[in-house]
């Protein structure tokens, strides 16, 4: 089976959830502490074994690339100063992976923009990191995800259990179980009414797919929202195909939310070397006032 090498970020949302946050500041640069939240994405694909990355961007985005371009006027001055240590963190962010960016002119959705992926990908299958969702744990979740690709030579989505309310704000899955972590999925709905809930397992956040997918895609009518919805081209795939599901090890942070940041700041933090003690102190002082 095809090994999979390319990755693809949509990172081109109006994040309208976390504004006023996200009105000239993507969303996908919010910090986890000191980092953006599209860096851990990277890193994740890359500690895959990913090599090429696409990050699909619209106006307004630019400071995504510069975050990953050198930047060398601040190289220079860390150098001068001897801050080898910085300067060293800050020249790994710019030879991470191969990153190419291309934009999409209208928020048409999530299939809209995957959409916009399909020269970069050509015939090859790729792996899909939302660029609000934030997993971290220590065996990346993008990989578990391609090596099931590479296991059963089907397209594949991470997916979790969640809340009866929850699932009517994502997708549900229907699935059947093939052992450990992993599922057959062979249908799904996105953002179900609570009469048409599949089970409780939602895709988050990361998926696998094979090139078809964009045939599928051009034939995607818009669905809920009035968006393309990449769930809706899935489904088709999971009807006709089968795809594999795999319930993933690591936590995931939605990064398009208000409470989701402050998740991913709080335990991101703690386990911080730098600041994780002394924030620990605070906090523990704190929660004695709630
Ligand atoms: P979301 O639906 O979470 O992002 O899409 P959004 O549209 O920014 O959310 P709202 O406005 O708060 O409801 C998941 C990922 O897909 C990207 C987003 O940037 C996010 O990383 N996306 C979404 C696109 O790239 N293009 C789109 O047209 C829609």
């Amino acid at each position: 089976m095809q090994q999979v090498r390319k990755a693809v970020i949509p990172a081109a949302g109006l994040g309208t959830r976390v504004l006023p946050a996200s009105k000239a500041m993507p969303k996908e640069m919010l910090p986890i502490v000191d980092k953006p939240a599209i860096q851990y994405i990277v890193e994740e694909a890359v500690a895959a074994g990913i090599t090429d990355i696409l990050i699909i961007t619209n106006r307004g985005k630019g400071i995504i690339e510069d975050h990953f371009d050198h930047n060398i006027e601040l190289e220079q001055r860390l150098e001068a100063g001897g801050r080898t240590e910085t300067l060293a963190q800050l020249q790994r962010i710019n030879s991470l992976a191969n990153i190419s960016y291309i934009r999409q002119k209208e928020t048409k959705g999530l299939g809209h923009a995957i959409s916009c992926a399909r020269s970069f990908v050509g015939d090859e299958p790729f792996a899909v990191l939302y660029g609000d969702d934030v997993i971290i744990g220590d065996d990346p979740a993008c990989g578990q995800l391609c090596r099931a690709y590479e296991k059963y030579g089907l397209g594949v989505v991470g997916i979790k259990e969640v809340t009866v309310e929850q699932i009517q704000k994502y997708s549900s899955l229907a699935v059947e179980a093939l052992g450990g972590n992993e599922y057959r999925v062979s249908d799904m709905v996105e953002k179900p009414t609570p009469d048409r809930i599949l089970s409780l397992f939602s895709i988050l956040g990361r998926c696998v797919l094979p090139p078809s997918i964009f045939e599928i895609l051009e034939q995607t009518p818009p669905g809920a929202g009035g968006e393309i919805q990449l769930t809706d081209a899935m489904c088709t795939l999971a009807r006709r195909d089968g795809m594999t599901g795999v319930d993933f090890t690591g936590i995931r942070y939605d990064m398009g939310n208000k409470l989701g940041i402050l998740q991913a700041t709080c335990e991101v933090a703690l386990k911080h070397p730098e600041v994780g003690a002394d924030f620990a102190a605070y906090l523990k002082e704190l929660a004695k006032t709630l």
